[in-house]
């Protein structure tokens, strides 16, 4: 099977990169920058061993068709959902790389590497720095990620194309989320836990979990099989600033992310998220990251 781009399967360091990009310039110069990632990538892994410095590309829907490569089924843009004060707004982008290492420094580092030759072609949308925790906590303090898959073989049967031309690729999920920590703070423990859906210390499933808390929204069976998805999302910001999550997963198909988008937001049963009563996404975009083969032959 071809290569899936080396961000994807692993567990992440603590350390994190997301940039969200807008070719404004000459097409070309980006796609040189784009195919010579994973040669910088060799190089530093080699220069600094221990760092673990993994990353991934992925293009947004009509960039990726520019390209004339074909598009993998059913590659669609993000779209905004829901009403009122619980919104997710659509913001694009043609490029995303997906950094982590276990040295934010390495981080910037690369990123630095990767935009000089191409300053003039880029505009950037969103440029988010996170790190884990506490012990892999979200700034909610609850534990983020337990139901993640955990092991390569799980999370390549989720996240990787099986077969066909677009092998070795995955499609990415991407939403920058503001928190209102003082508004969450204000809850009660209990009250947290219904919101989640989890208890708060050990993150065990409720007994009797609330449907329209964010564990009740997102954990969805089709045909009796559960719907899972990659999460490689983590905190980020600063204290007096704007602070909250970088959500990103990877599946091998939209489909998984569209039905828990439309149940969060209320759109399969007019329900929506409690969560989402303190926190606000203010990105939200698609993007398709071709296997490491494909990524060469642009
Ligand atoms: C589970 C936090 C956004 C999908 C969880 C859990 C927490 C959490 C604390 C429970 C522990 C775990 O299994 O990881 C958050 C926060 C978010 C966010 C703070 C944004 C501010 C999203 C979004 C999606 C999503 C946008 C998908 C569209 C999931 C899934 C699970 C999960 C699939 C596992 C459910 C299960 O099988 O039990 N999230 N999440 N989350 N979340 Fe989120």
């Amino acid at each position: 099977m071809a290569t899936s781009q080396p961000a994807i399967l692993p567990d992440a360091g603590p350390f994190s990169l997301y940039v969200v990009m807008k070719v404004v310039g000459n097409k070309d110069t980006v796609i040189e920058q784009c195919k010579s990632l994973h040669q910088t990538l060799a190089v530093l892994n080699e220069q600094q061993p221990g760092a673990d410095l993994r990353a991934s590309i992925a293009f947004g829907q009509s960039f990726w068709s520019s390209l004339e490569k074909g598009c993998p089924a059913d590659f669609f843009d993000f779209r905004e959902l829901g009403k009122g004060d619980i919104t997710a707004p659509a913001t694009g982008g043609d490029v995303l790389l997906h950094v982590n290492s276990s040295r934010h420094d390495l981080n910037f580092y690369l990123l630095r590497r990767f935009i000089e030759p191409m300053a003039k072609e880029i505009e950037v949308l969103d440029e988010t720095y996170g790190f884990k925790y506490l012990d892999s906590r979200d700034m909610t303090e609850f534990v983020d990620g337990t139901e993640n898959p955990k092991t390569i073989e799980a999370r390549s049967d989720v996240a990787l194309i099986k077969e066909g031309d677009f092998a070795g690729g995955s499609f990415v999920m991407v939403q920058r989320f503001i928190h209102n920590l003082p508004a969450w703070n204000r809850l009660s423990i209990q009250a947290q836990e219904k919101v989640i859906g989890r208890t708060k210390p050990d993150s065990i499933e409720l007994d009797d979990v609330p449907a329209a808390s964010h564990v009740g929204r997102v954990d969805i069976k089709e045909e009796g099989k559960g719907l899972k998805i990659v999460r490689h999302s983590l905190p980020y910001g600063s204290v007096t600033g704007e602070h909250g999550l970088l959500f990103i997963a990877y599946c091998s198909g939209q489909h998984n992310f569209n039905v828990m988008l439309e149940s969060m937001y209320g759109e399969s049963d007019g329900k929506s998220d409690q969560m989402l009563r303190f926190t606000k996404a203010v990105t939200g975009a698609y993007f398709f990251a071709p296997s490491v083969e494909m990524l060469d032959s642009l």
